[in-house]
């Protein structure tokens, strides 16, 4: 059977990850603007190290540093977009995700009209990819809120920033709407509990009950990408919109059953989100959850019906590794992962960066996606996070990265060939870029070699690297040659 002739082969980035230019343009300063470089991460205290305070946001809003802030200078693309889009265009990429960051458009968020210098900068990466037969996935949020939003309403625990965001994708709706024919909502939807900051705006030392606040959080944005499907539906027909989860594959530790239960818990908690997206309503046993933990949702009268009535076209996530549950931690051995803590698989080696590597788990994923959504999937972020050494000759040797990803597309193929309906795939990432959880350079994801050090140091050119001719190929033969 194989991938289907139409498969979008591609790549994803995110706005806040590559652009730099962070005070240019009339652009906003956003929750990634704030972000520090944080190369050690501990796994025992990783929400508390990734997270970020008060007095981390007033000691940002103060400086014009970029060493210290590595988001802020990203990789230039903001500047640079040309030739990297022809570098993907060499590749043979047939889709490219991005994101829109809001604070170019709505620097605080609630300006009364977007800012015309942003909307033109988008329109004209729209038209560089068209012109080389690129088509965009753009990404609405993905951990760029402005920062406004966060110290004034804490971010999306209050109920007003959904127009805010509405009146955002709208105006990206109406500017784009013969650029962009598929859209996702919110990145890594279910974040939001791991990443309060990052996700939602949301300021840890100034929430009473953090708990309470994220799941308000998560019925806010649930209302909000609902109106936004709606919203994009009415403006572009054809669009398409999906919803983005990370999709934390979790197993039993062992054959004991309160280990199989443990796991299954982690897992329902995993897809709750989407579940809500997709089905329009709440899971019972997320409902239950609540009860439990003393959660009380409140919601507007006709936000129930609101869900129902828009839900998502095709299901997105992003697949990097899983994860082993008990029913006692202490049973574990912990390593962290794609924004997460969690118990280590014995059975699988890890990146330089603990997250395990699990080409098996990426086809469990999408067989278990696919027999709970009966919809269209896109693999929307797959890779490895690497240290790679450029030589003297300016080559990368990253044959580690071309066995990551040809064990990963053959593992998908598989799931096809199973008769999952797969979209399309787009790594993570075709170039380096600042890792999101670290803002390491080092932490290299690419095809593509930027040379920049995690300090900001580096002329920024780009170089090929060994897996960008193998991902050309992979492309060229439709996931043949592998
Ligand atoms: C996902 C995010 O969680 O993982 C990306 O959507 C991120 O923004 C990617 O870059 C890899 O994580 P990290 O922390 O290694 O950059």
């Amino acid at each position: 059977m194989g991938l289907r002739k139409d498969f979008l082969w591609g790549g994803a980035i995110a706005a806040n990850q590559v652009e730099g230019a962070w005070d240019v343009d009339g652009k906003g300063l956003s929750v990634a603007d704030v972000a520090t470089y944080k190369p050690k991460v501990d796994v025992k205290d990783y929400r508390k190290q990734v997270g970020v305070t008060t007095a981390d946001i007033d000691a940002a809003i103060k400086t014009k540093d970029t060493a210290d802030y590595p988001k802020r200078r990203g990789i230039d693309f903001y500047h640079r977009y040309p030739e990297d889009i022809e570098l993907f265009h060499k590749m043979g990429f047939k889709i490219l995700r991005l994101s829109i960051a809001w604070t170019r458009i709505f620097p605080t968020g609630e300006e009364p009209e977007p800012n015309q210098a942003g909307l033109a900068y988008y329109k004209a990466v729209f038209a560089k990819m068209h012109a080389v037969n690129i088509e965009p996935i753009v990404t609405l949020s993905h951990y760029e809120m402005p920062l406004a939003l966060a110290t004034k309403y804490n971010g999306w625990a209050d109920r007003r920033v959904i127009d805010l965001f509405v009146r955002f994708c709208q105006a990206c709706f109406t500017a784009f709407k013969d650029d962009v024919k598929y859209w996702l909502t919110f990145n890594e939807i279910d974040s939001v509990t791991r990443h309060p900051f990052t996700s939602a705006g949301i300021i840890p030392d100034q929430t009473e009950n953090l708990l309470q606040t994220e799941y308000q959080a998560f019925h806010h944005q649930f209302v909000a990408s609902a109106l936004v499907t709606k919203a994009c539906h009415a403006t572009i027909p054809g669009s398409q919109v999906g919803c983005m989860l990370t999709k934390l594959t979790d197993y039993p530790n062992s054959s004991d059953p309160r280990d199989v239960l443990a796991s299954f818990n982690k897992n329902t908690m995993n897809y709750f989100p989407a579940d809500v997206q997709v089905f329009g309503e709440y899971p019972a046993l997320v409902l239950n959850y609540f009860k439990e933990q003393g959660i009380e949702i409140t919601m507007a009268p006709d936000d129930l019906a609101i869900l129902k009535a828009n839900t998502v076209d095709f299901v997105s996530f992003s697949y990097y590794m899983s994860m082993v549950s008990s029913y006692d931690d202490s049973n574990l051995t912990l390593t962290t992962g794609n924004t997460v803590v969690g118990g280590k698989n014995p059975h699988l080696e890890t990146t330089d960066w603990g997250w395990t590597v699990d080409p098996v788990g990426l086809r469990i994923s999408l067989l278990q996606l696919y027999d709970r959504y009966h919809k269209p999937l896109m693999i929307v972020e797959n890779g490895m996070g690497a240290k790679d050494k450029l030589t003297t000759d300016h080559h990368v040797h990253d044959d580690y990265r071309i066995k990551y990803f040809k064990e990963h597309f053959e593992q998908m193929i598989q799931a096809v060939d199973a008769g999952v309906d797969l979209l399309g795939y787009t790594s993570w990432a075709p170039i380096d870029l600042v890792s999101a959880s670290t803002s390491q350079m080092s932490k290299r994801y690419g095809f593509i070699y930027v040379d920049e050090d995690d300090l900001g140091h580096g002329s920024l050119n780009r170089y090929k690297k060994d897996s960008f001719t193998w991902y050309q190929k992979v492309i060229q033969t439709n996931g043949a040659d592998l």
